[in-house]
């Protein structure tokens, strides 16, 4: 099969991998594409190797081998040109506690030559209301918000966000979703590491896990959650009593199922399918690699 270049335009391409400390192999060997305008979910627990792959394409680690290309460059050879047109929040912030989010963003506007405006950033991070306040006092969520506005900027194409939501509230995250989701709209590139599977189901384009520094599984959050080896469940309420059913041939037992309850007169109350879902793989997929703590 022959296939259009342009279904696929990699902006980030590894192949074979590899980083070792010393006697710890962190990333063993992995091979993975992320194209132009998705939003990509490196997924995976702790120690799994995600951070290491993050930095090496960010040129901030040397590999120790393979091939990596990030926007047609080699990250350890690539110059200041590449590195305008990347964007990075690290897995810790870097804000100046005394700075407002304007000043923080204007400040670091001046390290770029074609900034976006700083009041469109702070539009697109949702920080209207705390323009004037000074970092320090804004809350957890709201200084990750500002973290990811000083990482656009400088308008990249591409943004490495590792670990953007680790240790939220469930407030927090959902705004600081709302802002990731804005980046695909903004047709941004967003490679994402997290140790959330529903951030990375609600998220990504496509996900990729990663496990003790190997691929174990990869493909659209569908894909993944159809690979289970779970079955799905119907559940419904009858005369009050709630009926579970799990099934290998969801269509068939719901042909059956309906059939007989219209043929009844049934209402099957609550009816609700559940397929497998992401999080049933990643945990079947990571289960054993998980450090004990
Ligand atoms: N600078 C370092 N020196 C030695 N070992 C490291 C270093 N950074 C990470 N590691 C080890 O490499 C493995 C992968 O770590 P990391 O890439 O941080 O994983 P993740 O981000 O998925 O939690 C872990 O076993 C970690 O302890
Ligand atoms: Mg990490």
């Amino acid at each position: 099969m022959v296939e259009s270049p342009f279904l696929s335009d990699p902006v980030i391409s590894i192949k074979g991998l590899r980083k070792s400390y010393g006697e710890t192999e962190a990333v063993r060997g992995i091979d993975l594409e992320v194209n132009r305008g998705e939003v990509f979910a490196f997924l995976g627990p702790n120690g799994a190797g995600k951070t290491t792959t993050v930095e090496i394409l960010e040129g901030y680690r040397k590999r120790s081998g393979g091939e990596v290309t990030v926007l047609g460059e080699d990250p350890e050879r690539a110059g200041r040109e590449w590195r305008e047109r990347i964007g990075i929040v690290l897995q810790s912030g870097r804000l100046d506690p005394y700075l407002t989010v304007r000043e923080s963003l204007d400040l670091y506007a001046g390290y770029f030559r074609n900034p976006r405006p700083t009041e469109d950033v702070i539009g697109l991070i949702g920080l209207e209301g705390k323009a004037d306040e000074r970092a320090s006092r804004l809350s957890g969520g709201q200084q990750r918000r500002l973290d990811v506005g000083m990482a656009l900027i400088g308008d990249p194409e591409l943004l490495f966000l590792d670990e953007p939501t680790t240790g939220f509230d469930p407030s927090a995250r959902r705004q600081a979703w709302d802002v990731i989701a804005g980046l695909r709209d903004l047709g941004k590139t967003v490679f994402l590491t997290t140790h959330y599977m529903d951030e990375a189901q609600r998220l990504a384009d496509r996900v990729t896990i990663i496990a003790a520094g190997e691929i174990v599984a990869r493909g659209t959050p569908e894909d993944l959650g159809e690979r289970a080896s779970g079955e799905t469940t119907i559940r419904y309420r009858s005369n009050g009593r709630e009926v579970v059913l799990r099934t290998q041939s969801p269509v068939q037992t719901l042909h059956e199922l309906t059939a007989k309850a219209l043929a009844q007169g049934e209402a099957l109350e609550g009816l609700e399918v559940t397929r497998p879902s992401l999080e049933d793989v990643y945990l079947e997929l990571t289960a054993s690699t998980e450090p004990a703590e």
